[in-house]
């Protein structure tokens, strides 16, 4: 493992990142993920702010927090979903990912979402960074109806930021339904 350490963590809104970033941004997903990284993925990356991680000069590390309502029992709360966490498979294992995760955590916490929440599959990764796995029952909202997500269930994180109300962790947890992946 090198010592040295010129990392860099920046933080952009599409409005106002470059479209040659942006284009590293989706190979470093696409590097990152393969075959499982869908154009449905990369959409959903869209619509909120992306954390872009330099190691040297270079792109390494990407993660997105875009806003959603998130149904929490009775409450509908606003959230910065965490998407297209990825950092490129021979920069990992180096504390790279924990420090994106920090900074996004504090994205959340500083841009007026009620909530984070995440779904995945690295269950310990995130919750070394605060996020805790939710336990309720897990829905997405399609046309009205509410249809259970069951695959989804041991994968939904939420990270608590100062501004979220109190919520029980076995409270049912929606979403609305989106083209690809409902969460
Ligand atoms: C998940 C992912 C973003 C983590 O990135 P990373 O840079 O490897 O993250 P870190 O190095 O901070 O932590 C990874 C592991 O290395 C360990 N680690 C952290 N810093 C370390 C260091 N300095 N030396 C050795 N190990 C270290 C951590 O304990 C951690 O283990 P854990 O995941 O069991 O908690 C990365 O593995 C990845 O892109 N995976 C593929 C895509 C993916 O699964 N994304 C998440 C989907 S939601």
């Amino acid at each position: 493992m090198r010592v040295g350490d010129d990392i860099t963590t920046t933080v952009v809104t599409d409005d106002e990142i470059d479209p040659g970033l942006l284009v590293a941004a989706r190979g470093v997903c696409a590097t990152t993920f393969g075959d499982r990284f869908s154009g449905d993925d990369w959409d959903h990356t869209f619509g909120g702010v992306r954390l872009l991680l330099f190691d040297e000069g270079l792109l390494v590390g990407h993660a997105a927090v875009v806003p959603r309502r998130i149904g929490f029992g009775e409450l509908t709360l606003r959230a910065g979903y965490v998407e297209g966490v990825a950092v490129l498979p021979e920069s990992q294992g180096r504390g790279l990912g924990s420090r994106l995760m920090r900074a996004a955590n504090t994205v959340i916490g500083r841009d007026g979402a009620e909530v984070g929440v995440l779904s995945t599959s690295r269950r310990s990764f995130y919750e070394r960074l605060g996020w805790e796995p939710w336990q309720g029952p897990s829905f997405v909202r399609r046309a009205d109806a509410l249809v259970r997500t069951p695959d989804e269930d041991d994968g939904l994180m939420v990270l608590r930021v100062s501004a979220a109300p109190a919520l029980t962790s076995t409270w049912p947890i929606t979403c609305d339904a989106r083209p690809g992946d409902d969460w």
